[in-house]
């Protein structure tokens, strides 16, 4: 009897794309002896199958007709990898409904629509594997999924996206402007042409959203996450963080709280001893507090070709173990919980805030009965640098409701010594 090769079709040959057809050539045959399955990456979907690739693609046959391999039966496992939220829905949708394995590293995609796919999935005795999705090459979606299963998570934290962290690192390296670390990000193709998902935190939110969904079990409305990016970082702020022991680093922060669950994406000032404080350039670190296992941090490359495609092929494997084995479908996890999502109002945290002040007697007793009044207290006042008879006030609350620090905020700007436009980020911890 002629021995079963397992037929492979992927969509999309961009990076990741290309990534996954040179690891295949790198190390196909490890990947069937490791799984004891033949496979076969036999179609690939582009949008321009005349388009120079940079992997040789002899091998492969390009296709411009997704139901090449959509409604191909003899197809059992199906790669997306082209991105975005349509055709990949439909496609992948589609492709499940005709009984193949998915496997995607699409965030935009599992963060909004996740929960109706492994809906799909299980109605029709497939699964859809997601690895790539999140942290680029870094395992953290399996062990969400599988290694921590008996533990609580607590809190989730993390460092998820490598275009910004490149920024913030190299405005703290280089002492440049966050406009001229954006455009060498761009140069050496860590941004994209368009960076704003990055930039503005929607893309960290996305992988705190699926992380957050298998580890608090439970369905989110991407809408409630509080998202904030890092747009307004200055090199002023870096320096000042930086000369009270921290770094500015975009954080997302996933944590179940006894009212209930918060998920908020910010600049964050972590302080430097913290080991968040040194994941740089375009890496990538998690932390997970469980009940059982304490703190565990996943680091690694959070992007790129191979890192993701080493991601994706885990990923082909597990479906091919399930082809294997004739399990149905693995594990699949659809959210079970309700759980009210926070707002940040209610939220505590430690503040730093920066204004410029006109350098005259009382500003210090205004601003002291502004915070008192909220019962804000302060942790730290720096009063340094006086530009054109103003002074740079720098300070640091303990930790407080956002509600009350907002109201005093709005009565510190609201006073007349007090100049526009404060910064303001949010301490770790
Ligand atoms: N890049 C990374 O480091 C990274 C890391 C983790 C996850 N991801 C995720 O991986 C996915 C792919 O990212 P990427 O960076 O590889 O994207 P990319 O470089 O833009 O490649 C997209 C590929 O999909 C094809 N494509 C796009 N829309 C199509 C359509 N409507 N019909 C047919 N083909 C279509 C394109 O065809 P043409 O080549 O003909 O234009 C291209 O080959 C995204 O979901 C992304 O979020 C990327």
């Amino acid at each position: 009897m002629e021995k079963e090769i397992v037929k492979v079709g992927m969509l999309g040959m961009g990076t990741v794309g290309g990534g996954v057809a040179e690891l295949l050539k790198r190390n196909s045959r490890q990947i069937e002896e490791k799984t004891e399955t033949e496979f076969s990456l036999v179609k690939i979907l582009v949008r321009d199958p005349s388009k120079q690739r940079s992997v040789d693609l002899e091998d492969y046959i390009l296709t411009s007709d997704p139901d090449d391999i959509i409604e191909d039966p003899s197809i059992s496992v199906v790669i997306e990898v082209i991105g975005g939220i349509e055709p990949a829905r439909e496609y992948i949708s589609r492709a499940l409904q005709n009984g193949k394995y998915v496997i995607t590293a699409n965030k935009d995609l599992m963060a909004t629509h996740g929960e109706e796919l492994l809906k799909v999935a299980r109605e029709n005795k497939r699964n859809i594997f997601y690895e790539g999705s999140v942290g680029g090459g870094i395992p953290i979606i399996r062990p969400l999924r599988h290694s921590l299963v008996a533990d609580q998570v607590k809190r989730i934290v993390g460092i998820v996206n490598g275009t910004t962290n490149y920024i913030l690192t190299k405005m703290v390296e280089d002492d440049i402007s966050f406009e001229e670390a954006l455009s060498r990000a761009r140069e050496l193709g860590f941004a994209e042409a368009d960076p704003s998902n990055d930039i503005e935190g929607l893309d960290a939110s996305y992988k705190l959203i699926i992380m957050s969904g298998l580890a608090f079990g439970c369905n989110i409305d991407p809408s409630q996450v509080y998202v904030e990016g890092i747009g307004a970082v200055t090199r002023e702020d870096i320096a000042y963080a930086r000369e009270i022991g921290y770094v500015i680093k975009l954080v997302a922060i996933g944590e179940m709280l006894p009212e209930g669950l918060a998920l908020r994406v910010h600049p964050t000032l972590v302080s430097a001893e913290h080991p968040l404080a040194s994941v740089s350039n375009e890496f990538n670190a998690i932390f997970v507090e469980g009940d059982a296992v304490g703190e565990v941090m996943f680091y690694g490359r959070g992007a790129g070709a191979l890192p993701t495609a080493s991601a994706v092929l885990a990923d082909m494997a597990e479906a091919l173990r399930c082809i294997r084995r004739q399990a149905v479908n693995g594990f699949i996890e659809i959210a079970k919980k309700e759980i009210p999502l926070l707002s940040i109002n209610r939220l505590n945290s430690r503040f730093y805030l920066r204004f410029l002040a006109d350098d005259r007697p009382g500003v210090f007793a205004a601003l002291a009965n502004a915070f008192g009044d909220e019962d804000v207290s302060l942790d730290m006042v720096i009063q340094k640098r006086r530009v054109n008879s103003t002074a740079e006030i720098v300070l640091v609350t303990h930790m407080v409701e956002e509600d009350a620090f907002n109201r005093a905020l709005e009565k510190v700007v609201s006073l007349p010594a007090i100049r526009p436009n404060p910064s303001k980020f949010r301490l770790l911890g």
